[in-house]
């Protein structure tokens, strides 16, 4: 049966937990070709945002109601790992409702956490680990034990936490925190999650902490700081941004709080309406925080037609509508330097468009796609040769001339939720059928994506 006519017959509930099989190795999409494209939904909310509203309402003081949570499975590890530390969470289809533990509530948590695929799990949380007079053990799958974890380990140590990894930085991580010291901390990545993991121990220790960011990355945790009256500040020096936050403050609760539309997500709809001939997708409710928007910027660049509707502030981020319309890309794309940590997650997706340019995208500086949730040069690189197109490979990104064909292949997800998504996009334009082995790992973001793509007009099977 098509998978459209399938899953129209069949709750939204239903699929969510379907497209979580046991063993995700054996799902595999099919996806042909499509002219047209059309829909206006809402996205399930920003995972980055998810997962800091989970943390901080689960140390504020309060109860916290969490609508438009990301059903993502990250996600869901976030809330799994806090109910472990002994977080009342109940979890209903629309609302997750936390009852804040305060700064000093968690309680030691009878087995080692498992963050499953989600980085920002183990790595922020680290930071709240490392401010408990206890010992955890954290974990998570294959993927998250390869990537390098002495990024976190580094500040927490400085600040007075002992913590054991395996061989070489990585995890499990078992983590002996309390008795914090304030310290002053320029991380050597560009990194939110580092940066947020340094300023989560800060909220614990004595004193003011402070992080030097050379390069701006997403400044989320900042934002929800101040929603919830923590004592942040932040300063623009020659040296880069000063963020620093005052330690031992009660937090206040988060409340009532909706968390905007995921823009990481929005990504993958926003470059399949302009690379089809005749689509319109309108998204929205999106999170449009600056920190995040270099893709559109970049887009527009080269003529995507992208619009913002109906900007508005909500909880201190900003939200849109956006509308995105099939367009004539023209033109060279050359990103490097700082913009790079604005756009690292849709960099899978911006090689898409890029082969429909008719001029060559250059991506540099990106070496830091090596250690996500897979090579995602790698991935990328491999996945667009299987589909007959040349792409040079560099250590730190790649470069591709546009206007090139798309040839229907099998292609890997490599356990990589941005790269079965942004490969499903590639489906829809390539010429003949695309098949995504490990297809489901998308239900790591998105578990909703082939359904909707489905409900725009895609044939997904
Ligand atoms: C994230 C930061 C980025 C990003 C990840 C989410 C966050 O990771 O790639 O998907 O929520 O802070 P790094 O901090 O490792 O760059």
């Amino acid at each position: 049966m098509r998978y459209a006519a399938f899953i129209a017959k069949v709750p939204k509930q239903i699929i969510i937990q379907m497209s979580e099989p046991k063993n995700s190795s054996a799902t595999r999409v099919r996806i042909a070709p499509v002219t047209k494209l059309s829909g206006d939904f809402q996205l399930p909310g920003d995972k980055s945002i998810s997962h800091r509203s989970a943390l901080f309402a689960a140390i504020g003081e309060g109860v916290s109601q969490l609508s438009n949570y990301s059903s993502a499975r990250d996600c869901q590890s976030t809330l799994d790992c806090l109910e472990a530390l002994g977080v009342r969470i109940r979890r209903g289809p629309e609302l997750i409702v936390i009852e804040g533990a305060g700064l000093d509530g968690l309680r030691e948590a009878a087995r080692a956490l498992d963050v499953g695929n989600s980085g920002s799990t183990i790595r922020m949380l680290s930071g709240i680990l490392a401010g408990q007079n206890f010992t955890t053990e954290i974990t998570g799958d294959e993927s998250v034990r390869r990537r390098p974890m002495k990024r976190v380990i580094e500040p927490l140590t400085l600040m007075g936490a002992r913590v054991e990894s395996s061989e070489g930085g990585f995890a499990p991580l078992k983590i002996r925190g309390g008795n914090l010291k304030a310290i002053e901390y320029e991380p050597p990545v560009a990194s939110a999650q580092v940066k947020s993991c340094a300023l989560l121990a800060g909220l614990f220790a004595d004193g003011v902490t402070t992080v030097i960011e050379k390069t701006p990355t997403r400044n989320h945790t900042e934002v929800m700081m101040r929603e919830c009256g923590a004592a942040i500040e932040v300063t623009k020096t020659e040296a880069g941004e000063r963020i620093s936050v005052a330690g031992r403050n009660p937090l206040g609760a988060l409340g009532r709080y909706t968390v905007a539309g995921d823009l990481s997500s929005a990504s993958f709809f926003i470059v399949a309406a302009l690379v089809v001939p005749d689509a319109e997708l309108r998204l929205r409710h999106i999170g449009i925080n600056p920190s995040r928007t270099a893709l559109i910027d970049a887009l527009k660049t080269i003529g995507a037609r992208i619009e913002i509707e109906n900007p508005r502030v909500e909880h201190g981020e900003p939200v849109a509508d956006i509308l995105a319309r099939s367009s004539d890309l023209k033109g060279d794309l050359e990103l490097s330097g700082p913009v790079i940590a604005n756009l690292i997650d849709e960099i899978p997706i911006l090689a898409i468009a890029g082969a429909r340019t008719d001029g060559t995208l250059t991506i540099r500086d990106a070496r830091e796609l090596r250690v996500k949730e897979s090579d995602r040069i790698r991935s990328i690189v491999d996945n667009l040769r299987r589909m007959g197109v040349e792409v040079e490979e560099f250590d730190d990104g790649l470069r591709l001339r546009g206007r090139q064909r798309l040839l229907g292949a099998q292609v890997d997800s490599f356990d990589d939720h941005r790269v079965a998504m942004s490969f499903g996009v590639a489906g829809l334009i390539a010429e003949g059928e695309t098949e995504i082995v490990n297809a489901d790992a998308a239900s790591v973001s998105l578990p909703e994506f082939y359904r909707l793509l489905a409900a725009s007009g895609a044939n997904i099977e």
